[in-house]
């Protein structure tokens, strides 16, 4: 059943491309050019009344909401507020019927979720889940189901679901643009046919993995260490962050690149592994000058980039691993997977039971 994989991890993190054709047959038009999401309840014209979206979700599901509300923001241009479940319920959160609510959960079940979903449906909001499991607790209460088709995940490190759940993300968010109409029709076109070519980079990423094999063996005697990056290298980040600390039980922490000075600068010495991650053009120089700060106290940084930047970046850090070339806001559906296999790998040099991590279930509900 792990089909010649040593564990179910490693299977679903090379399933990754069929998850993402999957999570994307039929939701694109003939002509290439327009996000159809057929089985939508909420209507145009409640689309177009819309004045905020909150994202709602916990763990990793919670990492792909943040990706999915930068990118619903940049697309729509309409506010976007993140929350764990287990904080929004209880701090009395602003919903009116003008909000769009996503909950997002791969198995349908986390108690928490279903609990936000609740709470956000009884203040009259539009509650739409993003999840992997149809026949779900989380699906069956939903007005509306966006189904990620990523297959049964059975390792508890989510992997291909987070991946497809930043799938369906940008199609959303194409799908929003389309009908409040915030992007030309071409530019919708040339962001699908980005979208499309996701699985066949992934593959080639997949097919490349002894350099990050290798650098995870290298971390895996440390006790601590720091991802870094800005807007959605940040979101990965802490993906990466938690998927390490999940199955390694390596501790490790994700900042906001530009935060550091305001304190953890202070944990970085000799020695200390340092990722970053360096694939948003627009802040590219800003986050080479974080990579700096950290160099000069000594820490070993590890950078992932595109390959346009490996060069340049190699000579203020210490190992480069490049991602394929594509649009801004779709490079976490490719940066992730060096993360997944870094954490993966460490795990395995450690001698950790990879599927199943102490202390953790893979679908928690109780509260
Ligand atoms: O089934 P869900 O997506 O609702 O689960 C949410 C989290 O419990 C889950 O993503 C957890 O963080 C993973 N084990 C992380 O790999």
């Amino acid at each position: 059943e792990k089909n010649g994989f040593d564990h179910f991890m490693l299977k679903e993190i090379h399933e990754q491309p069929k998850a993402y054709r999957d999570t994307i047959r039929g939701r694109v038009d003939e002509s290439g050019r327009k996000v159809v999401l057929k089985d939508l309840n909420l209507t145009e014209d409640r689309i177009k009344q819309i004045q905020n979206v909150h994202i709602v979700a916990c763990g990793t599901a919670y990492h792909a909401g943040l990706v999915g509300g930068t990118v619903i923001e940049q697309l729509v241009r309409v506010p976007v507020y993140n929350d764990v479940a287990s904080e929004y319920r209880y701090r009395s959160p602003l919903i009116t019927p003008e909000t769009l609510v996503i909950v997002v959960s791969q198995s349908g079940e986390t108690a928490d979720t279903l609990a936000a979903l609740r709470e956000a449906k009884s203040n009259g909001a539009h509650v739409l889940a993003v999840t992997n499991v149809v026949g779900s607790s989380i699906a069956r209460d939903a007005d509306d189901v966006l189904v990620t088709l990523a297959g049964p995940e059975i390792a508890v490190a989510s992997t291909k679901a987070y991946s497809s759940q930043l799938i369906a993300f940008y199609l959303l968010g194409l799908y929003l643009a389309q009908v409040r109409g915030t992007q030309s029709e071409d530019q919708v076109a040339h962001m699908i046919s980005a979208i499309q070519a996701l699985p066949e980079q992934v593959e080639s990423m997949l097919e490349n993995s002894d350099a990050i094999k290798a650098y995870a063996e290298q971390i895996s005697h440390n006790q601590h260490l720091f991802f870094i990056g800005r807007g959605l290298d940040y979101a990965v980040a802490q993906e990466g962050s938690l998927k390490l600390k999940e199955i390694s039980y390596i501790h490790s922490e994700a900042y906001a690149a530009g935060e550091l000075k305001h304190g953890t600068l202070a944990l970085i010495e000799d020695g200390i592994p340092v990722i970053a991650l360096a694939t948003q053009d627009s802040v590219l120089e800003k986050t080479v000058s974080n990579i700096k700060e950290v160099k000069a106290r000594g820490a070993d940084v590890m950078v992932i980039t595109h390959e346009e930047h490996v060069a340049s970046l190699l000579k203020s850090v210490d190992q480069a691993f490049a991602i394929p070339k594509t649009l801004p806001l779709f490079t976490p559906a490719l940066s992730v997977v060096p993360l997944q296999l870094l954490s993966y790998y460490a795990s395995l040099a450690l001698g950790h039971d990879v599927d199943k991590p102490r202390n953790l279930a893979k679908s928690v509900t109780v509260e």
